[in-house]
């Protein structure tokens, strides 16, 4: 029902506006009336085609999609309108010039949706960090880790191929170790359905797969405590079961080279950031006891879903930090995204003393099936001892 009164609205606002631009902006031209309505319906529907091909669609985060894009897309529509509204009224030989550039504004920004709705989701990148330390035993120079994570599975649309590729992308480099640094599904364990798996369980390692938990595998996005229950123990049971991976709450191992060894630590997500008030069963980090029985010599790599944890790292034994969560707000231009304005650090490597962060851009989406600039991103980091 929810669903028939948002498209009604859509298509009511999307008239509405063609009707004011047509009359006021395109009065003399059809080509130009056309063009916009085209325009505007396409980049407007999205959503409403994401939504209907979606692997696993769910209600509300389908709703919340489209209600920003929306709002988004309203905006951008409506800005350069004014503009040349203002302008016309004052220098009339601007017309010409004015409905030129509209166009191009609107066909742009219809081709940049287009693009990162399209390619720009699907374009694997794979990027390679050499980490040297003086931590790394000589036996642990050239040890690989693969790190992915924020796949966001139930959000994945139109094909879950891209999970067989992400295998085989990090299958070929022939890594140690894989970590996945969280937020594997988007609302529920029910999105780890069996193609899903047999796609994961694709992924190769001497070492497994470790994985933490991100804000979207502890059910914090439902309505109901019981629901989140459920996906919360679920979720645990599905990695280490279904996947065989070893999922890290708090806890940690070794992994040996001959008589030598470096530490794997993982921690949950923050019980602080809780967004569903589930504290009765959910236990959030604890670095303390993520990191019991690692001492300072030995060379440690923790996983933690959020970056913000690396501040709480002062004067405890961890050389690496591997984190995702922010999806550089899935845009970047060059280095530049506009998630720097909401995260200190958000994308790529940051040092701080001998102490390193790397933030992954994340595999899937949150909000809008769109990545432009922030591609998919795979990093194979390689230990390199500087003994
Ligand atoms: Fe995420």
């Amino acid at each position: 029902m929810l669903f028939i009164a948002l498209a009604t609205f859509i298509t009511i606002v999307m008239l509405c506006e063609w009707f004011v631009c047509s009359k006021r902006l395109f009065a003399n031209s059809t080509i130009y009336k056309y063009t916009y309505l085209t325009a505007s319906f396409l980049v407007g529907y999205m959503p409403i085609i994401a939504i209907l091909t979606a692997a696993n669609p769910i209600e509300n985060q389908a709703l919340t999609t489209w209600a920003i894009l929306l709002v988004i897309t309203n905006l951008l529509v409506k800005i350069p309108l004014v503009i040349y509204l203002i302008f016309h009224k004052k220098y009339k030989k601007h017309s010409v010039i004015a409905k030129v550039s509209y166009i191009m504004y609107v066909t742009l920004l219809l081709l940049s949706v287009a693009y990162g709705a399209s390619i720009g989701r699907n374009d694997i990148q794979v990027n390679f960090v050499t980490i040297k330390s003086n931590k790394i035993p000589k036996s642990f120079d050239g040890y690989k880790i693969a790190q992915f994570s924020d796949t966001h599975i139930g959000n994945i649309v139109l094909s879950n191929d891209i999970f067989k590729r992400l295998a085989d992308s990090i299958n070929k480099y022939n890594v140690d170790l894989i970590a996945q640094t969280g937020d594997l599904v988007n609302m529920t364990h029910k999105e780890l359905n069996p193609q899903i798996i047999s796609k994961l369980k694709r992924l190769k390692s001497k070492d497994g797969v470790v994985a933490v938990l991100g804000n979207h595998d502890l059910g914090f996005y439902v309505p109901s405590k019981d629901m989140a229950k459920e996906i919360f123990d679920s979720i645990r049971v599905y990695q280490r079961e279904k996947l065989g991976w070893r999922l890290l709450e708090n806890q940690n191992f070794f992994v040996h080279r001959g008589g030598d060894s470096i530490a794997i630590s993982g921690v949950t997500y923050p019980k602080n950031l809780n967004h569903n008030n589930i504290n009765s069963y959910f236990g959030g980090s604890n670095i303390e006891q993520a990191l019991r029985g690692v001492n300072d010599s030995v060379f440690t790599v923790m996983a933690s879903h959020t970056p913000s944890l690396f501040d709480s790292l002062a004067a405890k034994p961890v050389d690496l930090m591997l984190s995702g969560h922010v999806h550089a707000m899935q845009l970047k231009i060059g280095k530049w995204s506009p998630s720097k304005f909401l995260f200190e650090k958000y994308s790529g490597l940051y040092n701080d003393g001998d102490r390193q962060l790397y933030v992954n851009d994340g595999f899937g989406f949150v909000f809008y099936p769109f990545r432009m600039g922030a591609k998919p991103e795979i990093t194979i980091f390689s230990l390199k001892s500087s003994n």
